[in-house]
């Protein structure tokens, strides 16, 4: 499973429903690496970009019983056996509360930073860096993409 996510140098990734930066090309290139795979995400971020989505089989991780055009689960481990059942790639996509609660079970992370401050209401969770090498990084000017693979 793999956690796809952009952030801030502060590790902001949202602020009220979306994100406070403008950086359309690194969200076309997200759309672009979860285009015709599985995505885990939860609700109030299916609510904010579930509407991008290109096929993909969405996973939506809610108490409710059941969402317009996608998938629901209850729990991360309930979503990540529907997601593994699909055959495809799975990435967990956010927001806040889900990287939290699946960055444990992730064996790589696709993780953008926007070169800036910026003000923000959701953060992505602190990790251990000593537990992850990070086997790809690419500067795309506005922001720097890192491809993590947990160290076994
Ligand atoms: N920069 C990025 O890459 C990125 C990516 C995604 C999101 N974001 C940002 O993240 C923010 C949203 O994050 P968030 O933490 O507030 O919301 P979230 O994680 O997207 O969704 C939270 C909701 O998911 C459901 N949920 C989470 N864990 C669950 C569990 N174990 N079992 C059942 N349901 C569960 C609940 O839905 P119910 O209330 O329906 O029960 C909960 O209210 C926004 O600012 C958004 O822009 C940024």
């Amino acid at each position: 499973m793999i956690i796809i996510s952009a952030m801030s140098e502060g590790r902001v990734i949202g602020s009220g429903e979306g994100m406070p930066w403008n950086v359309p090309e690194e969200y076309e290139r997200y759309l672009e690496t979860v285009a015709g795979q599985t995505v885990v995400m939860g609700r109030r971020s299916w609510n904010i970009f579930g509407k991008d989505l290109v096929d993909t089989d969405h996973i939506v991780l809610t108490r409710k019983r059941s969402l317009d055009g996608a998938k629901v689960a209850a729990s991360l481990e309930h979503a990540l056996e529907i997601a593994v059942d699909t055959g495809r790639m799975v990435f967990v996509a956010g927001g806040s509360s889900v990287y939290g609660q699946a960055i444990s079970f992730a064996d790589e992370m696709y993780l953008s930073t926007i070169k800036g401050d910026f003000d923000g209401d959701s953060y992505f969770p602190e990790f251990d860096e000593s537990q992850w090498d990070v086997v790809r990084e690419i500067d795309y000017g506005t922001y720097i993409f890192r491809h993590h693979s947990r160290i076994n």
